[in-house]
């Protein structure tokens, strides 16, 4: 592990600002607001390689050395970012193998951005050297807090891509895991459809084919992309630990994407960042209408806080908003304006999960390109805008309310696995069981039931959590064996956990397989139910399997049966299995079943009202339409807000 840079802000604002769209007249000015807005981090530069080196070989420094200059000396602290996201026209003129390669076997161009192969041999090494050249020159720039590397890995579906490049690293990668064709074979069942292979140079990529190919080998695929991802993002990391030490290093990660592994890719980062876009993110979210409709113009109250947890952990408890959205974006769907004192809710729901930092996304909007339509802290006419007015109070509030350090372990934690993700994504047997969304609703099952949330790998250790949830946890590794094993915690384990093995085989024992060893059930067979199906639940645990459901059978008490009695939740040893996608009621009677089980305060919810503790304070946070009133003492001290909480604020006090 690298040594962790010192540079950890308590709690503070940042922007993103892009000199480079800018006339240069306006840096200073904009750099005085910044601070007079009390903001403390700029973000600059992800975007900017045309500018820098404008043409192979030839650097243009000026410009940044000023902009640097202007900020910094305006009492700015830089996060300078590596400018991958968007390799140049001559580069790619040059070296045209660096585009990605889609699965329909065209070149993606060009003229947006993120056009690049993580196993293009060019770009691994126009990208050391234009990292090198960037953080040579700034490395040791006394106003250089910290790096980005690249922007939002993955965006735009580029974890992978299926070139002639990508097909032989792929080759590689199988060659270590495997090291001979024979083990390939057995792993991936190739004998299924006569699909066995001779050696390695026959591996195709498993698109293009007639109908589905291999699972295994489709899951193979996309753990070797991930690791492209996270060895390229060690790559940069490291150049910018040599030319920038003591300086720290991360990445913006996004919400709502699982396609790489983040615990692997964020391994040599200092902390994680991640880029919230609440309402963006409660338009592409699978809802229902009455929610979506409910939340539209506040945002779901448990999407951006699931993203808080799950990149806390990421960041091994250090994490940062890279990016919020200070009002309408440009790329859902729909693109509502949050409703006034959103953007403030938003910041302080960030800081409440641990936050050192939010920044806004983006200083300005700006009147061309392809966001102009994106809001900014500013209209594009420089006047300050909603959003811009909400940032400035929490910049003062801030500065009033000195809150506690980093988030202690909560007592609840969730289990998320990526691989999960893709295993479930490979075969998904009902067209709407997804595996994120599964993991959001149990996730706000808890939440409305007042807990706070760590969100953990599987393997994690578990000890010091008194409930553990899994939703679904498709291959139990033996680390995650060895922690649901130890720990004494209340444990909720959900449907299709144990369903496979490492290379996606069944497991000999039925599923949960390994899992058997603390749960003596099996799973004899599966139905995928279709939107309007459901199978009603009765028991200890009330409600019905919506989308998915199992038969299970073996020992232990029968929590609940199905209508034809077979059982839908067993307990055994403080762990139950719940043998199916539950509905609403069922997955709150079994949430609730596991809390209670490990004696944890329950308080009931409203649908848009949640709690946070930090530290010796406790927040509440309103995304509802109706004002909520604090169960408990009248005399509590309040830091902000008061005991009735309207909607769209929030209140603060000691707990
Ligand atoms: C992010 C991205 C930014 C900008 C923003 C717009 O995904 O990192 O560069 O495009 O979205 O909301």
């Amino acid at each position: 592990m690298t040594e962790i840079a010192t540079e950890a802000a308590a709690r503070a604002l940042g922007v993103c600002y892009y000199p480079e769209h800018w006339p240069e007249a306006w840096w200073e000015d904009d750099a005085r607001q910044m601070r007079e807005a009390g903001i403390t981090y700029v973000r600059i530069a992800e975007f900017a390689w045309s500018r820098i080196e404008p043409e192979d070989g030839r650097f243009d420094w000026d410009w940044l050395d000023r902009a640097l200059a202007v900020l910094g000396g305006a009492g700015l602290r830089v996060v300078l970012c590596t400018p991958t996201a968007t390799p140049p026209k001559w580069l790619i003129d040059r070296e045209p193998s660096i585009l990605p390669v889609a699965a329909d076997g065209s070149t993606r161009g060009f003229g947006s951005r993120r056009h690049y192969s993580f196993s293009s041999a060019a770009w691994l090494r126009e990208s050391r050297r234009i990292a090198a050249a960037v953080a040579a020159r700034y490395g040791a720039s006394p106003h250089v807090a910290g790096w980005q590397i690249d922007n939002e890995f993955g965006c735009h579906d580029t974890v992978t891509s299926y070139g002639p490049e990508d097909l032989a690293a792929f080759r590689d990668w199988l060659r270590s895991r495997y090291g001979n064709v024979d083990s390939l074979n057995a792993a991936w069942g190739s004998v299924f459809w006569s699909a066995e292979l001779r050696s390695f140079d026959e591996v195709a990529l498993p698109v293009g084919a007639v109908t589905e190919t291999l699972p295994s080998a489709r899951l193979d695929f996309q753990r070797f992309s991930s690791d492209q991802v996270a060895s390229y993002c060690r790559m940069q990391a490291e150049i910018l630990r040599q030319h920038s030490p003591g300086r720290f290093v991360t990445h913006n990660f996004m919400g709502r994407f699982v396609d790489f592994d983040h615990h692997a890719a964020a391994e040599p980062l200092d902390l994680a960042s991640w880029d919230s876009y609440p309402l963006g993110f409660t338009e592409q979210f699978p809802l229902d209408p009455e929610e979506r409709a409910l939340f539209a113009e506040t945002a779901h109250p448990d999407i951006a806080a699931f993203h808080h947890d799950l990149y806390r952990g990421v960041g091994r408890g250090r994490f940062w908003i890279m990016e919020q959205q200070p009002g309408p974006v440009n790329w859902a769907p729909w693109n509502p304006v949050p409703k006034p004192g959103m953007v403030r809710l938003w910041s302080w729901e960030a800081f409440a999960h641990g936050a050192e930092v939010v920044s806004y996304f983006r200083w300005r909007q700006c009147p061309f390109g392809q966001e102009q339509l994106h809001a900014g802290l500013q209209r594009p006419d420089r006047s300050l805008s909603a959003g811009g007015a909400e940032a400035l109070r929490v910049a003062s509030e801030l500065r009033a309310l000195s809150l506690p350090g980093p988030a202690r372990q909560a007592e609840v934690a969730l289990v998320f696995d990526y691989e999960a993700a893709w295993m479930l994504r490979i075969q998904p047997q009902g067209a709407d069981f997804n595996y994120v969304e599964l993991c959001l609703r149990w996730y706000e099952a808890a939440r409305r039931l007042g807990q706070d949330i760590d969100i953990v790998p599987p393997g994690h250790s578990l000890d010091g959590y008194r409930a553990v949830l899994v939703p679904s946890l498709p291959h139990i590794t033996k680390p995650a064996l060895a922690a649901l094993r130890a720990t004494p915690a209340a444990t909720l384990i959900g449907p299709r956990s144990g369903s496979r093995l490492a290379d996606f085989a069944i497991p000999p024992t039925l599923p949960p397989g390994p899992l058997q060893a603390l749960l003596p059930v099996r799973v004899t067979q599966v139905a995928s139910l279709r939107p309007g199906l459901s199978h009603a639940v009765t028991g200890a645990l009330q409600g019905a399997a919506l989308r998915w459901r199992e038969w299970l059978e073996g020992e232990g008490e029968v929590l609940a049966r199905f209508d034809d009695a077979t059982p839908a939740a067993i307990a055994a040893h403080r762990r139950v299995y719940l043998a199916c996608w539950p509905d609403r009621a069922l997955l709150d009677a079994a949430v609730r079943h596991v809390l209670e089980a490990a004696r944890l305060d329950i308080v009931e919810l409203p649908p848009g009202v949640r709690l946070r503790r930090c530290g010796d304070r406790r927040f509440a946070f309103n995304y509802g339409p109706s004002p909520w009133t604090l169960p408990g003492p009248a005399d509590r001290h309040f830091h902000l807000g008061g005991a009735t909480v309207a909607p769209q604020d929030l209140a603060c006090w000691n707990a």
